[in-house]
């Protein structure tokens, strides 16, 4: 194990993946973690991450000097770099000019640089810089407009570097965990994602012994492996609840029920509620407000159902590593409220939650669902939202409506797999837009719906691009949906990006 102490830098997730990639387990603590407690899990390395402080401040954040001296080596990242010399009594202070960017980076002789060329460059983003490097260390990188680009004390283990090596601006970054981890730590780097599921169903075997577990599924990446992964271990002792609230994609209802109940052969309650919610939804056009009542209506189908099963003693979680580690974002404004199966706990008579996914990043989510066999279009799933098709009919909702929007989203669907874009595009959906408009279509004159096809490239959905489709694909998009979808005449493509739009139309 290897543990990544979180001073507030914004690549801190990103150094945990590297460390991964490189085949050792780590995981994020933040700086607040009391020493003992740290020094507990028998960590085999320590990484101080980044973060935005001045380390001569008396309000930033800092640590115990005694973690030094654990005989742990240790990697300090930027602010994690300046507080290790800060603490051991070298002098950081602030620079006249900011050092941002891709710089050139003139590499000594280090174990940190094992196998990299002299000159070679890292990304910089600092002020402060180390003007007095502490008792014992020397330097064993520089830039132009840094003199203690790195420094160690291989006595004691201890590694610094004033760039950011897990940003893919630091080309040579990745070698440079490997060094520190398998020439300094002694690691081995076997850490896979087979080991993992197999250590996972042992545990969650030894954890849930003969009891009950109950996990809602929405047939998205997350539930539907953290589902599987829990019937290995636990088979019939696990059920799963299945809320089809009839805005799902077209045939995905049917598809969730054949892997889950056949390939399977999981404890599956598929609960046909579309008539439900389609009753509440009528008549509501306000985005709002068909989000709230879909969130609640689903605690509602799900409560009654769980009601029927009586007390369990597990519920899953489908918490991934993103949303445990993540720092609250305070008082950001509300731009929609999201509805996903994490507000359940009220609900269900329960003893403990269990989150067999907690210490996973979402690509990894991915790969171990490969690893248990999960069908590859399944865990390549595009996000969906729990809303479903009910944020992209714009105005009221109808069956009809709902039926138009399958049919058109799953030509789009299918030409762009045709195409092998599925993977590029990161989400692209149609949208039924409420506005009608009049075409000609043979000798006739219509009078319907204007379709929105959505495309987007994204990193993290929270900024995207809109995605360039070649006019190609569009075009025959297009005439496959004019031609055998009903009531639909126009169709349009959005070209907008997050921000200022959203993702999705409500
Ligand atoms: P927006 O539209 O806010 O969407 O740019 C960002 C991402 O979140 C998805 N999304 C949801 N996911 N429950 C979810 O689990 C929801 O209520 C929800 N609403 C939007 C959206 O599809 C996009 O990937």
């Amino acid at each position: 194990l290897v543990i990544v102490l979180d001073f507030g830098g914004q690549y801190n997730q990103l150094i945990a993946r590297r460390v991964r990639e490189c085949g050792v387990y780590c995981e994020i603590l933040p700086y607040k973690t009391k020493l003992s407690e740290l020094a507990a899990k028998e960590p085999k390395g320590i990484i101080l991450t980044g973060g935005p402080n001045s380390v001569y401040d008396e309000t930033s954040p800092t640590y115990s000097k005694e973690l030094f001296s654990l005989g742990v080596p240790v990697l300090g990242i930027c602010y994690g770099c300046q507080l290790m010399a800060h603490l051991l009594g070298g002098t950081v202070s602030h620079a006249e000019t900011r050092e941002y960017g891709k710089t050139d980076l003139t590499l000594l002789n280090s174990p940190l640089f094992t196998g990299i060329e002299k000159n070679t460059s890292c990304w910089m983003s600092h002020t402060d810089y180390i003007e007095k490097i502490p008792e014992g260390f020397s330097v064993c990188a520089k830039t132009n407009g840094c003199p203690v680009a790195a420094m160690e004390n291989r006595d004691r283990k201890l590694y610094g570097v004033q760039f950011h090596p897990e940003v893919l601006h630091t080309p040579r970054g990745t070698k440079m965990f490997k060094n520190f981890l398998m020439e300094v730590c002694h690691l081995s780097g076997d850490w896979t994602m087979s080991g993992y599921a197999k250590e996972a169903i042992a545990s969650l075997r030894e954890k849930i012994g003969g009891k009950k577990v109950l996990c809602a599924l929405s047939g998205g990446v997350d539930s539907s492996v953290a589902a599987v992964l829990i019937h290995k271990a636990v088979g019939k002792q696990l059920t799963c609840i299945f809320v089809d609230h009839g805005l799902l994609r077209k045939n995905e209802g049917d598809e969730v029920e054949e892997i889950f109940r056949r390939q399977y052969d999981i404890n599956l309650i598929r609960v046909n509620a579309q008539d439900r919610f389609l009753n509440k939804l009528a008549g509501v056009t306000e985005p709002e407000m068909k989000r709230k009542i879909i969130g609640e209506e689903f605690i509602r189908v799900f409560e009654d159902e769980a009601k029927k099963i009586g007390s369990v003693d597990f519920l899953v979680q489908g918490t991934i590593y993103p949303d445990v580690v993540e720092s609250g974002a305070g008082d950001a404004a509300v731009i929609k409220s999201h509805h996903n199966v994490g507000a359940l706990p009220d609900v269900v008579d329960f003893k403990e939650i269990i989150e067999p996914l907690r210490s996973l990043f979402k690509d990894e989510v991915r790969k171990l669902g490969l690893e248990l066999g999960i069908p590859d279009h399944l865990v390549w799933r595009q996000p969906f939202p729990g809303p479903g098709l009910a944020v992209r009919i714009i105005g009221d909702i109808t069956k009809e409506k709902v039926s138009i929007l399958q049919d058109a989203d799953l030509i789009f669907r299918e030409e762009i797999a045709k195409a092998g874009l599925d993977r590029d595009i990161h989400q692209y959906f149609a949208v039924l837009t409420n506005m009608r408009s009049v075409g000609v279509m043979g000798d006739g004159r219509t009078y319907d719906y204007t379709l929105a096809l959505r495309g987007v490239t994204t990193q993290d959905f929270m900024t995207a691009d809109w995605a360039r489709i070649p006019y190609d694909v569009l075009e025959k998009v297009s005439s496959r949906i004019i031609n055998e979808v009903k009531s639909i005449n126009r169709i349009v493509y959005d070209i907008t990006s997050k921000p200022p739009a959203t993702i999705e139309w409500e």
